[in-house]
């Protein structure tokens, strides 16, 4: 595996939560546009999605232990889980926090994000594109 996409709380709900914040196409649909964007780069993926602090934070420290390259929608987490924040800082490989939509335009309580610090770049407000994105900006970095 070369990168881990990992998902947080209620992404799983996608197409049927806020469609007009986060879009009409599903979580399925997500997993999708990633495997398919990962194989035109030449990358091997796994897409994981948890409603758990605890869930995401082992997978964070697997991805620490393996230095694979994560790419990271905390989701509701990245404005408050210092925890989530502290296992991103154990990421050796390249780190990207995406949102599909554009946190800092939002109500005032998306505009923090803890775990940015500790990533080397973010990529917010271009719903799937973000996560393409990011999968692009690692495929260059790994070169
Ligand atoms: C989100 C933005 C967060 O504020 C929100 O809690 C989410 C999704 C996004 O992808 O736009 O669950 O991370």
């Amino acid at each position: 595996m070369d990168v881990m996409i990992l998902n947080g709380p209620n992404l799983n709900r996608l197409g049927r939560r806020e469609p007009e914040i986060y879009g009409s196409e599903s979580y399925a649909d997500l997993v999708a546009a990633c495997t398919l964007q990962a194989a035109q780069l030449g990358l091997v993926i796994e897409v994981r999605q948890t409603q758990s602090e605890g869930e995401l934070i082992t997978w964070l420290h697997e991805a620490a232990d393996t230095g694979v390259d994560v790419i990271l929608n905390p989701a509701a987490l990245t404005h408050y889980s210092l925890a989530v924040r502290d296992a991103c800082a154990m990421i050796t490989g390249t780190l990207v926090e995406v949102h599909l939509s554009n946190i800092a335009a939002r109500e005032e309580f998306r505009h923090t994000s803890v775990t940015a610090a500790h990533a080397n770049g973010v990529i917010a407000g271009f719903g799937f594109d973000s996560y393409r994105l990011a999968l692009q900006a690692i495929a260059a970095r790994r070169g």
